[in-house]
């Protein structure tokens, strides 16, 4: 069985940029209000006597964009100086991080993920639900400070949507070559999204790699990292290529990870919320540490049950309705 020491939470449902895959068009989003939010205090209990004492040890801050949690830098840093966190790193779209980028260092977080599906700024504009033009440079700036700042390693996400952003895989590729940046693709999942999923699907990591190889050649690889991506090289480049392929190739066997919502559920896997445990109204009711402590662990122990194939069978492509905003990536 794997071991389940790895936590994505969810500091903020809410985001700056509204992706469309994300965060389509049209779908109803009910923000959970600030005083439904886990605040800093009861997070930081949840860490110390329930979450660490069961094994999760490896922290990742997610969204709607965890950037903008107010007071995120103090909460970074209160997280990073637990002495049994052994990896804490946050996944951002990037738009607040040029100016944050040093704090956020010497905060104590050490590697971060952004989001960067395109190099072209009309295409990452239509991607990020038409925002403004501005914004992909804003972005690439906080990628290019986050690099000088230091983050080891900087991984970039490209989720790859045909028709859209499927013609930039070599040039994305490409930036792997000269900079120890990690470019990761990642297969399209139909959540919240079905009409943007529509016909044209998702492009399987292999045919990626197929692309890649013919190119330049690619060879087996690794980076320090918790997550189910495959990792690749092209050959003397100085960054890797990870691929994530969970519509190719479900990787629910090998899973490792739970996850935290901003209003505090805490949450087996991404699409099957069996079972899971409201610890932010045990908290508020007086639940002590030591029940939700053994809540928790019997929770890690049925996880293995509770996967993606095994989700609700009425909740089938496309009628998910919780986005990948509201969940946490
Ligand atoms: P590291 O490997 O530790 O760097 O992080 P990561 O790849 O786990 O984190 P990131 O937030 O960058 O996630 C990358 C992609 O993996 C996102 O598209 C996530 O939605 C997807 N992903 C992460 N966890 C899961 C999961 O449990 N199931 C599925 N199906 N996809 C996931
Ligand atoms: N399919 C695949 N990846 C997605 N992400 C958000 N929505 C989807 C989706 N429908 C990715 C973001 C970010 C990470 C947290 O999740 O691009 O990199
Ligand atoms: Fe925001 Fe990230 Fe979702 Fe884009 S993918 S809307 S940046 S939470």
């Amino acid at each position: 069985m794997n071991q389940v020491d790895y936590l994505r939470i969810s500091l903020i449902d809410r985001c700056n940029f509204r992706c469309q895959y994300c965060m389509p068009e049209g779908a109803e989003l009910d923000y959970i209000l600030k005083q439904q939010l886990l605040t800093d205090e009861e997070l930081l209990t949840l860490l110390e006597f329930v979450f660490i004492p069961v094994g999760l040890t490896r922290f990742r801050l997610t969204g709607g964009e965890p950037l903008l949690r107010p007071r995120v830098l103090e909460l970074v840093g209160a997280i990073a100086s637990l002495p049994q966190t052994q990896d804490l790193s946050m996944t951002t779209n990037g738009f607040l991080l040029a100016p944050m980028a040093q704090s956020l260092y010497n905060a104590g977080l050490r590697r971060i993920n952004i989001s960067l599906d395109s190099l072209d700024p009309d295409t990452f504009n239509q991607i990020i639900g038409n925002q403004g033009r501005g914004r992909w440079q804003q972005v690439w700036d906080g990628i290019q400070a986050a690099y000088q700042v230091g983050f080891n390693p900087l991984k970039l996400n490209v989720v790859v949507i045909p028709g859209v952003n499927d013609r930039e895989i070599l040039d994305l590729a490409a930036l792997t070559i000269d900079k120890q940046w990690h470019v990761r693709f990642i297969e399209f999942m139909p959540i919240g999204n079905a009409h943007l999923f529509g016909d044209r699907g998702w492009i399987p990591s292999e045919e990626i790699r197929q692309r890649i190889r013919y190119r330049w050649g690619l060879t087996e690889s690794q980076v320090c990292g918790n997550g189910p991506a495959d990792v690749f090289q092209i050959p003397g480049a100085q960054g890797t290529l990870g691929f994530i392929s969970q519509m190719s190739e479900c990787f629910c066997d090998r899973c490792n990870r739970m996850r935290l919502s901003a209003d505090g559920w805490l949450r087996p896997c991404l699409l099957n919320e069996a079972g899971q445990i409201d610890l932010k109204t045990a908290l508020r009711n007086g639940i002590s540490t030591a029940h939700l402590r053994e809540q928790v662990r019997k929770l890690l122990e049925i996880k293995p049950e509770i996967n993606f194939k095994q989700r609700d069978p009425g909740n089938t492509k496309g009628t998910y309705t919780r986005t990948m905003s509201q969940i946490g990536g």
